[in-house]
C-alpha cells in the first residue's frame, strides 16, 4: 500500500458515520411504512417552517415619544338621529387654550330624513352663502346696498346685519339667546321659522376630519351656536329647548380615530351606539391617545395613533322617583370627547425572519423526524424478534 494509501485511511478513521455492511441489513415492511411516514411529516413540517419563515413579523417597541410640534388628525364620523344640523354645533379646545368654534373645515354636516336616509351634503356652515344667493336675488335692482339692523347685537365689521343668520350671531356675540326670530325681519324674509319646522325632525350626520394641537383637549357635539364669553365657553341652548319637537342626543359612531387608517389597528368606539330618549342627557367619552408608528418592511412609515376609551353619561335632570324634574344640574347636553396623550410611542417594526434560523429549522425537521422514527422502527424490529422466540419455545 502506498503512504497515500495509509493517510487516506487514517482518515477513514474520523468517519462517524461507519457503515454496516449491507448484508447485515434487513429490509421489514414497517420499515419501509415508517419511511413513508416520515417522508410526508417532513414535507408537512418543512411546509410550515417554510410559510413561517416568509410571513414577515411585526415587533412593538415601547419608547418615550419625543416627538415635538406636531399635530394630531381626528376623524369622526358620527349620526344623529334626532338633533337636525342646523342646532349641532363641533367645537374643538384644548388645554393650550385653543378653542375652534362649529368647525367649518373638513368638518361636513348631513341632513337626514326621519328616516336616516340622506338629503344633501353641505359643508358645515355653507348654508350661509345659500342665504346671501337668496338675499342677492331679492335685493336684484336696488342700487345702494342693503344694510340691515342688528336689533342691538354686536355687528359684524361691516356694521350690517343682512340676514337671519349674521343677526343670529350678532346676539349671540352679545351674549343675548336668539329665541325669537319672528321679530327679527330678515328672518321672516328668509322663511327662516317655516325652515325650523321643515327640518326640526330631521338628523344629522357630521363627517370629516380636524387637526388639533397634540395636547389634551376636548372636542363635542352639542346643540346650540357656541361663543365665548369672558373666557368662557358658553352654548346657545335656547333653540334646542324650546322647540316643539324634541331632539336628544342618541348618536351612532361610525367611525372615530386619530391620524391614518392602518391595517390591524382596531378603533375601539367604531360601530358604538347609544339610545337615550330626554334630551338633557350628556355623554362623555375619555380618550386615552397612544402614538404608534408602523415601520414597514417595504421602508413606509406610518405615523398613528391607537386609542382606548372609558365611558360615562349623565342625566342633566334631576329626576327623582316619582318622575318630577327637580332643578336642571349643571352640564351641557351632547357627546363629548375628552382626549388626552399618552407620553409613551409604540413603534411596530416589521421583519423579516432570519435564513440561518429557518436552516437551523429545516436540519431540526430531518434529523429529529428520522431519529425518531429509527427509534420507532429499531422498537419494532426488537419486540418482534422476542415475540418470534416465544412462539418458537
Ligand atoms: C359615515 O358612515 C356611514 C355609515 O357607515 C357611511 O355610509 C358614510 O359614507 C360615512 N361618511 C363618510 C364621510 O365617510
Amino acid at each position: 500500500m502506498s503512504k497515500r494509501g495509509s493517510v487516506l485511511s487514517k482518515f477513514q478513521s474520523f468517519d462517524a458515520y461507519a457503515k454496516t455492511l449491507d448484508d447485515f441489513r434487513v429490509k421489514t415492511y414497517y420499515g419501509a411504512a415508517l419511511t413513508i411516514i416520515s417522508a410526508i411529516l417532513i414535507c408537512l413540517l418543512l411546509w410550515s417552517e417554510f410559510s413561517d419563515y416568509r410571513t414577515p413579523e411585526i415587533k412593538p417597541q415601547l419608547v418615550v415619544d419625543k416627538s415635538r410640534k406636531q399635530r394630531l388628525e381626528i376623524n369622526i364620523n358620527i349620526t344623529f338621529p334626532h338633533v337636525p344640523c342646523y342646532l349641532l354645533s363641533v367645537d374643538v379646545m384644548d388645554i393650550a387654550g385653543e378653542t375652534q368654534n362649529d368647525l367649518a373645515h373638513d368638518i361636513y354636516k348631513t341632513r337626514l330624513d326621519p328616516d336616516g336616509n340622506q338629503i344633501h351634503v353641505e359643508k358645515a356652515q355653507d348654508h350661509t352663502k345659500e342665504i346671501h344667493k337668496i338675499l342677492n336675488d331679492t335685493t336684484q335692482g336696488i342700487d345702494e346696498p342693503f344694510c340691515g339692523s342688528c336689533y342691538g347685537g354686536e355687528a359684524p365689521e361691516s356694521g350690517c346685519c343682512n340676514t337671519c343668520d349674521e343677526v343670529s350671531e350678532a346676539y349671540i356675540k352679545k351674549g343675548w339667546s336668539f329665541n325669537d326670530p319672528d321679530s327679527i325681519n330678515q328672518c321672516v324674509k328668509e322663511g327662516w321659522k317655516e325652515k325650523v319646522l321643515v327640518q326640526s325632525k330631521e338628523g344629522c350626520n357630521v363627517a370629516g376630519s380636524v387637526r388639533v394641537n397634540k395636547v389634551a383637549g376636548n372636542f363635542h357635539l352639542a346643540p346650540g351656536k357656541s361663543f365665548q364669553q369672558n373666557n368662557i365657553h358658553v352654548h346657545d341652548l335656547q333653540p334646542f329647548l324650546s322647540d316643539s319637537v324634541n331632539h336628544d342626543f342618541t348618536h351612532e359612531i361610525h367611525h372615530l380615530s386619530f391620524g391614518p387608517k392602518v391595517q390591524g389597528v382596531v378603533n375601539p368606539l367604531d360601530g358604538i351606539g347609544r339610545t337615550v330618549s330626554q334630551g338633557h342627557y350628556m355623554f362623555q367619552y375619555f380618550v386615552k391617545v397612544v402614538s404608534t408608528q408602523f415601520h414597514f418592511l417595504n421602508q413606509t412609515t406610518i405615523y398613528t395613533n391607537q386609542y382606548s376609551v372609558t365611558q360615562y353619561e349623565r342625566d342633566l335632570t334631576g329626576k327623582d322617583t316619582s318622575g318630577h324634574v327637580h332643578s336642571h344640574q349643571g352640564g351641557l347636553p351632547g357627546v363629548f370627547f375628552n382626549y388626552d396623550i399618552s407620553p409613551m410611542l409604540i413603534i411596530n417594526r416589521e421583519e423579516r425572519k432570519s435564513f440561518t434560523h429557518f436552516l437551523t429549522g429545516v436540519c431540526a425537521i430531518i434529523g429529529g423526524i428520522f431519529t425518531v422514527a429509527g427509534i420507532l422502527d429499531g422498537f419494532i424490529y426488537n419486540a418482534e424478534k422476542t415475540f418470534k422466540k416465544k412462539k418458537f419455545i
